[in-house]
């Protein structure tokens, strides 16, 4: 067996380049999902339940972006939701909604449900997605919908299962396995690979599915490595976590408001919505209140233009060919931190 090293993002940076853009309103950031999906904001809200329901999947949509309806639900409630949502998003503008489902015998059902109430993206949406009940799912879904509607799967973590799915029929892919901000798949099951070698390997698979880096994603710089290393898009949940439209309520923890946020393979996720727990590979956590969703995604936007402006980039498809990546050393990383010396 050959042990080969795998990068994170935090071993990584992408190298300035000469630029001429002056503003970065010069900077877009569309990004072409595939099969009829475009996107003006390249982020995904993750289909969690205490990241994404119709308030939610509304803003992102409205703002850009797609949010994914969670799948821990009835289907007659995942449908209500959808059908919020595409209520909720704003007039004149045509709405992008996803929802999720898994692999079981509802699953054809759910999605059924769910594109008659309007969504237009379906995400079979299982934890190690490079599987051969993925294959018979995505491959019943394309024999239901044909090509009307956006078939997402994951999740996966090689150019082998990117090419898979691709070739099973997934329209785009969410890649990274035990990165995300409240996983303990690698701690518990000793399997993973860091979000950004497995998007930089499957970018180079040959499958034609888009790529979502999802997993881990801390800042929008993770979100410019995620794109400078092939993905289409990123999605992300502890980030969107604390904000206005994420199911749940605040409370106060020391002092601070904060929301829940658990991975949905946690104790307490399993117990809620199946009633048992089997393997335990999330926990629960809580995060800090962050305005409404808007400010957040600006943010990011932001962060993200400023990014592809200093490898002069205007767009992603530009930005995938011409930007280089380098690796760093330890001690490089925590010179690119903030690290001014506070001695009293
Ligand atoms: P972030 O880092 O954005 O990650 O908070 C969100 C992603 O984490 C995945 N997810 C899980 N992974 N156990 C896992 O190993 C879990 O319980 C779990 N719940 C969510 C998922 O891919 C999500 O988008």
């Amino acid at each position: 067996m050959k042990i080969r090293q795998a990068l994170c993002f935090d071993d990584v940076l992408v190298v300035p380049k000469y630029s001429d853009i002056y503003s970065r309103k010069e900077v877009s950031l569309k990004s072409d999902l595939g099969a009829q999906i475009s996107l003006d904001v390249p982020i995904i809200s993750s289909p969690m339940d205490t990241v994404t329901e119709s308030s939610m999947a509304a803003a992102m949509s409205f703002l850009g972006g797609l949010g994914i309806i969670h799948r821990y639900n009835s289907i007659t409630e995942q449908a209500q939701l959808v059908s919020e949502a595409v209520g909720a998003v704003k007039r004149d503008h045509v709405p992008n909604i996803g929802f999720a489902i898994g692999v079981g015998d509802d699953a054809i059902d759910r999605a059924t449900a769910c594109v008659s109430a309007g969504a237009n993206v379906i995400c079979v949406d299982i934890a190690h997605g490079y599987h051969s009940l993925m294959k018979y799912t995505l491959e019943t879904l394309r024999r239901t919908f044909g090509s009307g509607v956006h078939i997402m799967a994951g999740n996966v973590a090689t150019p082998e299962a990117h090419q898979a799915l691709s070739d099973w029929g997934a329209d785009s892919v969410r890649v990274g396995i035990g990165g995300g901000s409240i996983c303990s798949t690698r701690v518990k099951t000793g399997h993973g690979m860091p979000t950004f070698q497995s998007v930089y390997d499957c970018a180079l698979s040959g499958g034609s599915a888009t790529i979502i880096a999802d997993g881990g994603i801390r800042n929008s710089g993770d979100i410019v490595k995620s794109i400078a290393a092939g993905a289409d898009a990123v999605m992300i949940g502890s980030l969107l976590a604390g904000t206005s439209e994420a199911p749940g309520e605040f409370t106060i923890v020391d002092g601070e408001r904060v929301k829940a946020y658990r991975g949905m393979a946690s104790k307490d996720a399993q117990l809620q919505w199946r009633g048992h727990y089997s393997s335990v590979e999330g926990v629960t956590s809580h995060v800090r209140s962050s305005g409404p969703v808007e400010s957040a995604i600006s943010d990011l936007d932001r962060g993200l233009r400023s990014g592809l402006s200093y490898s002069g980039c205007r767009g992603i498809s530009e930005f995938h060919s011409n930007c280089d990546i380098i690796q760093q050393t330890a001690l490089g990383n925590t010179e690119s931190g903030t690290h001014i010396l506070n001695r009293g």
